[in-house]
């Protein structure tokens, strides 16, 4: 088949949408938090981040994300390499195709929900595509609540309206660390379905870290980490299978 059957941003998209080469992270005192670690996301894939406290999940993230640099090895976000871009053009790169779900929504209380949602696009002076946000709220359900201020929303809500939020800019990649931590049984079910229609329905690409085998199973793959390492890739796990891999970490 020719790939002109594809649309152009199927097609325009051939490198990964994440690719670490051997990346370090040491910080000053001499912890190693992460330790040669290399991976490839696809595009349109799901992929969760499981392992101990302190296993180097959220700096994995970090770095894969832009929001710091490692200390050796290379990052390419979308086919654009980041380590060695200064702090003003790794930012750049990152509003540009990166969006963040964290477990703490972080929504600014003093600001409307709609007013949430664009405010990353307007940091980057950038025009909101009306069409799009009016897309992604009524598919969270949050259409009819845009003028609320944050508080006045359920915790389920506010991470929906956090993951739009997300999603506004159009990024390669969202990256959700422990975005349903906080959130009880149902709304955390609801935020998972909703990450994982992303991805089925829009090619989305999602990297999720997460405590939960629930959680991670809604994922395509599930990679664990342990000091620093990621010391196993697994395909489409079932949520026992993962509890159990979690539990006898180490003691082999
Ligand atoms: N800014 C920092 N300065 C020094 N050490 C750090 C810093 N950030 C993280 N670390 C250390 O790096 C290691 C990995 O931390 P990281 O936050 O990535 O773990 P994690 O897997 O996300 O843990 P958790 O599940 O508790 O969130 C830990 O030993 C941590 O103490
Ligand atoms: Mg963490």
């Amino acid at each position: 088949m020719s790939t002109a059957a594809f649309p152009a941003a199927v097609t325009a998209r051939r490198a990964p949408a994440i690719a670490l080469d051997r990346v370090a992270k040491s910080y000053p005192g001499g912890v190693r938090a992460l330790d040669d670690v290399s991976l490839t996301v696809e595009h349109g894939t799901f992929l969760a981040v499981m392992g101990p406290s302190g296993s180097g999940k959220s700096t994995l993230m970090h770095c894969a994300a832009g929001l710091d640099s490692p200390t050796a090895g290379s990052v390419r976000i979308d086919g654009h390499e980041i380590s060695g871009l200064n702090e003003t053009r790794r930012t750049e790169l990152r509003r540009e195709r990166v969006g963040f779900v964290f477990q703490a929504y972080n929504l600014i209380p003093s600001l409307s929900v709609e007013d949430n949602i664009t405010l990353p696009l307007r940091l980057a002076g950038r025009r909101p595509d009306r069409d799009w946000l009016r897309t992604l709220t009524e598919r969270v359900g949050l259409a009819d609540r845009l003028a609320h201020r944050p508080a006045e929303l359920s915790g389920g809500q506010q991470q929906r309206a956090a993951v739009v939020r997300a999603l506004a800019a159009k990024p390669a990649v969202v990256f959700a660390d422990e975005p349903t931590g906080a959130l009880d049984l149902r709304s955390a079910h609801q935020v998972l379905d909703l990450l994982r229609a992303l991805v089925d329905d829009l090619g989305q690409t999602v990297v999720m870290v997460t405590h939960d085998p629930a959680a991670a199973a809604r994922a395509h793959r599930v990679l664990v980490m342990a000091d620093g390492r990621v010391v196993e890739a697994l395909e489409r796990p079932s949520a026992p299978q993962l509890a159990d891999r979690l539990v006898t970490l180490g003691e082999r």
